[in-house]
């Protein structure tokens, strides 16, 4: 984990205890301890930095696929009803109508590891082993034909996996942004109120507010 956000999360725990501090008051909150910021701290990189121990292979995680994410995603990655689509699509990126799934649209294997261990299964995040994500990427990574049935995914092997739409990202070069240090602090000399979130018909309707408001 950086250093910022290292910082962010003790502030993020920690709020109580510097907001009532400064008012004098008893202080609650406390620093994380490194047991907790190692939970949180779950990223992986697209070069695959952060990537835990643990191993898996298509086999392994079909069986696991098949119970914790085919009833939504379907048996074989292909859907069921509307949740997304996750293999297939390769060669679709040109299509009028692209079907953009893990395997033809992702440009890192790495991250389907982030993404899953992450998020997934829906409604039941980070319920499973890493030995279990690393088996279902691999499954998911095999069922479209990107590594053969027994490959051996882990920390070492996914970051030099190549997905087939690596090649199909680009640089953002975002010449409308001046370059050098971003400004934070007083960076517009007026603020000027274009619109009210009630009159562009964004806040929630009446019957939506909590009985509270
Ligand atoms: C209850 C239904 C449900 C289950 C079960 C489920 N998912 Fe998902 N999955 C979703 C939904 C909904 C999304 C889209 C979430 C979003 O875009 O915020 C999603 C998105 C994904 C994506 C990203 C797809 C993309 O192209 O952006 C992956 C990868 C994924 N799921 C893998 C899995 C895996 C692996 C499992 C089993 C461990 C699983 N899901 C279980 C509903 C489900």
């Amino acid at each position: 984990m950086s250093k910022s956000r290292e910082i962010l999360l003790a502030l993020a725990l920690g709020t109580g205890l510097v907001l009532q501090a400064q008012a004098g008051e008893k202080p609650i909150g406390r620093v994380p301890t490194p047991e907790e910021i190692a939970r949180w701290d779950i990223d992986v990189r697209p070069d695959g930095l952060g990537l835990p121990p643990g191993r898996g292979t298509a086999r392994e995680g079909e069986e696991v696929y098949l119970a914790r994410c085919a009833q939504c995603h379907g048996e074989f990655g292909e859907a069921v009803g509307r949740w997304p689509q996750l293999v297939g699509g390769q060669g679709s990126l040109t299509w009028d109508d692209p079907i953009k799934t893990v395997t033809s649209y992702w440009p890192y294997a790495p991250t389907i590891f982030d993404y899953i261990k992450r998020a997934m299964p829906f409604g039941d995040a980070q319920s499973l082993t890493d030995d279990e994500v690393y088996a279902i990427t691999a499954f998911l990574l095999a069922s479209d034909g990107i590594i053969p049935e027994d490959f051996e995914v882990n920390a070492e092997t996914l970051p030099k996996i190549k997905m087939p739409n690596a090649e199909g990202f680009i640089m953002d070069a975002r010449p409308d942004v001046p370059k050098g240090e971003p400004c934070m602090k007083d960076c517009v000399a007026e603020v000027k109120i274009i619109g009210y979130a009630k009159a562009i018909g964004v806040t929630p309707d009446e019957h939506m507010r909590l009985p509270t408001d």
